[in-house]
């Protein structure tokens, strides 16, 4: 059994095959943190883990001994108020104004198998025995409310699942002013906080910094997860490096405002929490009603940051990922939207998606502009039917020719949002996020539609439902281009407008929930922008999500480096674009832009029927070379080994290994050429040392212990002996 609870000692082993985590009833019958890393073995008692020792001036809790306070003991959920004076995890306001509060043990429950939590995504299991639940509940019976929580334990796939739920079984009101969804305190701090930061286009770049004491944070307050910080943070050792060495990676499955800290005492325990952010929120809670606190994932590696990674990649792949194109091969898609932006008609489409059906593409996507009078980025959001103007004889007959050529198509939306020219807004001008009397920010001149409202969300539901039901539509793109200001409801009342922006996001799931369960055949990927809401949350109903409008070759090494960090490559839209790139202005070439994407769910984003036929033609064989090995690419095990983040950051590369590691593709990049350069060596990973492999292109086989230890020499200059800026090659490895 994955999870143990002692009755004398009153503590909770829970157990993955690597992980140990440990946590205990306290004296005072609140939860106390005892361990968390490398799985250790059960014993009768891990009560030698506590530690406590009187220091003068402590505040204690009990009167006559000096020696317990809540100041000196690591928690499990803490609280602030008694004699903790560090930031708490959750905080509740009560109709007297109080904020204390005595959540104590009262029972729990070991279960198989995990639940549902309601109206937020999370990680899931098939069988029951797939995974084991434990559900504390802790309980405050000044004001009848409880707090349960729950640890699902994976055991194979080493993590574990926590969430909080408050339900308040008492007659009168509460205000939760703080409910975040875990924290845990680790004994020392001797750590690094890594961060994925970013903005638009450059979305997750990996930021490390040393603890020091006192609080250090990111957080979002921009109404989606964003790409400024995503809803994750790693706790690494100095030393730790991405094969070897511990770290601590917590990841939110939320799609909103976050908040994750980490604050180190006056007795270097590091504090880490992660959940909803505080700032700007209180949920009311009236008797009889519950609010329940979205999923972290936690994994420890004792392996470095890529295991770690590779534990996120199989869970968030196969157990949060879901839907019938879960597992399917993804097909190689063109989109319109850097080829034609706002100006094409039905001609135009056609003609490309004809040309990319003889590359070889499999899916046509039509990008923004098909609706409406949208002929730019000024109108129209909100009216999703056609525009005869461009498409004179509708989405449903274009549906159909790209259908009759062979192709499955595809289509853009940005559900969310609205623009102020649109039939919509002149029908519902109160349906817009914003304040009475108070100036409404615009955002790329359109404005938020206020999805905590749910006649807005059946509204928009109904008219994409609409479009869906009628044409041959096998995949949508769900955009959503800019943040939350003025946020405000005109539905909610006052004592509940600072509920909008989590209520906006639980009706953003709904949306997604009722499209996916109506649609369970049509691919759907998450966009925000390029990748400002690339999160755990929206992947839970869309398998992919678009990157980053930064299409750039070199640019995208540091942005799909980053964003592996915790999100695997069968998540990552990632498109060959025309050169000079329109977002850098670099030019690359073809092949090093397909090498790049291909380590992802690769498609293009050009006007291929402008192409020469010399290009057509290498565009083809790229095509060819990801279907044969996409399922190798996509459901393959990732494993980063030189970082552009390192050094000069000159040199990237990475490779995938099948599971049985039959089969490997290595990617390396280099992005300025140098005069007379050394010897450029690769040391692989993952590969079986006692198997023998061919690699394409190169003569002679290589033992896998070779190729992990000696490693293989690149060719100086990586494009065919002929120096060149921002070369690259990918080498495809078979077991013989
Ligand atoms: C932003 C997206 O990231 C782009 O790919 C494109 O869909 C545009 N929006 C369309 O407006």
């Amino acid at each position: 059994m994955p999870i143990l609870y002692n009755e004398t000692t009153r503590e909770f082993h829970l157990q993955t095959e690597k992980t140990s985590y440990i946590f205990c009833v306290l004296e005072n019958d609140q939860l106390g943190q005892l361990y968390y890393g490398k799985r250790m073995r059960h014993r009768e008692s891990f009560q030698h883990l506590f530690h406590v020792e009187a220091t003068p001036n402590t505040a204690c809790t009990n009167e006559g001994d000096l020696v317990f306070s809540l100041d000196l003991i690591k928690q499990e959920y803490p609280a602030y108020g008694t004699t903790d004076f560090r930031e708490p995890v959750y905080q509740v306001l009560q109709e007297g104004g109080s904020r204390i509060t005595n959540f104590v043990y009262r029972n729990h429950e070991i279960f198989h198998g995990k639940k549902k939590l309601d109206g937020l995504p999370a990680t899931y299991v098939e069988g029951d025995e797939e995974a084991t639940t434990l559900e504390v509940s802790l309980y405050d019976k000044e004001i009848d409310v409880e707090v349960r929580l729950s640890y699902t334990v994976f055991e194979e796939l080493n993590a574990i699942a926590r969430s909080g739920k408050f339900i308040n079984h008492g007659q009168g009101k509460v205000n939760l002013t703080r409910a975040l969804s875990a924290s845990l305190d680790l004994p020392d701090s001797n750590f690094e906080m890594v961060q994925l930061s970013g903005s638009w286009a450059r979305e997750r770049h990996i930021k490390n910094r040393k603890l020091v004491p006192g609080i250090q944070s990111i957080a979002s307050t921009r109404g989606t997860s964003s790409a400024q910080q995503n809803p994750f943070l790693a706790l690494k050792r100095p030393e730790t490096t991405e094969h070897q060495g511990e770290v601590y990676g917590v990841s939110l499955v939320y799609s909103g405002n976050f908040l994750a800290q980490v604050e180190v005492d006056h007795y270097d325990v590091t504090r880490l929490m992660i959940g909803i952010n505080p700032f700007d929120f209180n949920w009311l809670l009236k008797s009889g009603e519950d609010f329940q606190t979205p999923e972290v994932v936690l994994v420890y590696s004792a392996d470095g940051l890529n295991d770690m990674s590779q534990t996120f990649h199989r869970l968030y792949r196969t157990r949060l990922a879901r839907g019938k194109w879960r597992d399917r091969e993804r097909p190689v898609l063109i989109n319109n939207w850097e080829a034609t932006y706002f100006d094409f008609d039905e001609k135009k489409i056609f003609e490309l998606a004809k040309s990319s059906k003889e590359l070889g593409v499999e899916l046509f996507v039509l990008d923004d502009g098909w609706f409406g009078k949208r002929d730019d980025d000024t109108t129209s959001l909100g009216d999703w039917s056609v525009d005869r103007r461009k498409l004179p004889n509708g989405i449903t007959q274009l549906a159909k020719d790209i259908a009759g050529l062979g192709m499955e198509f595809g289509l853009w939306f940005e559900p969310e949002m609205v623009s102020k020219t649109s039939e919509l807004y002149k029908a519902h001008p109160d349906w817009v996020i914003h304040v009475e009397n108070r100036r409404i920010s615009h955002g790329r001149n359109q404005f938020v539609l206020d999805f905590s409202r749910r006649e807005v969300v059946d509204f928009i539901h109904s008219l994409m439902a609409e479009v869906l039901q009628d044409a041959p539509i096998s995949y949508v793109k769900w955009d959503m281009n800019r943040y939350m200001t003025e946020i405000g409801s005109l539905a909610l009342p006052a004592n509940r407008q600072r509920e909008v922006a989590h209520r906006y996001i639980l009706g953003v799931y709904s949306l997604y929930e009722r499209l996916t369960t109506d649609f369970p055949e049509v691919l759907f990927e998450s966009c925000a922008g390029g990748g400002s809401r690339f999160d755990p949350g929206l992947l839970h109903y869309a398998p992919q999500g678009w990157t980053s409008d930064n299409t750039d070759a070199v640019e995208r090494l540091k942005i799909q480096y980053g964003t592996s960090l915790v999100y695997p490559i069968s998540s990552m839209g990632a498109h060959v674009s025309a050169v000079p790139n329109h977002q850098v202005g670099r030019v690359t070439s073809l092949e090093t832009r397909a090498n790049t994407a291909y380590f992802g769910v690769f498609g293009y984003e050009l006007d291929v029927t402008m192409m020469t036929d010399e290009e057509k033609e290498q565009v083809k064989e790229q095509i060819a070379f990801y279907k044969k090995h996409r399922l190798l690419i996509q459901q393959g095990q990732f494993y980063r080994l030189e970082s552009p983040f390192a050094g000069d950051g000159n040199c990237t590369s990475w490779m995938v290994v099948s599971e049985d590691q039959d089969e490997a593709m290595l990617g390396y990049y280099q992005v300025l050429s140098r005069p007379n350069p050394g010897l450029t060596r690769v040391i692989f990973k993952g590969l079986n040392p006692e198997f023998e492999y061919a690699i394409d292109g190169i003569g002679t086989t290589f033992f896998g212990d070779e190729l992990m230890g000696a490693g293989l020499q690149l060719n100086r200059h990586l494009s065919n002996d002929h120096p060149t800026d921002f070369s690259s090659v990918v080498y495809k490895l078979k077991h013989v």
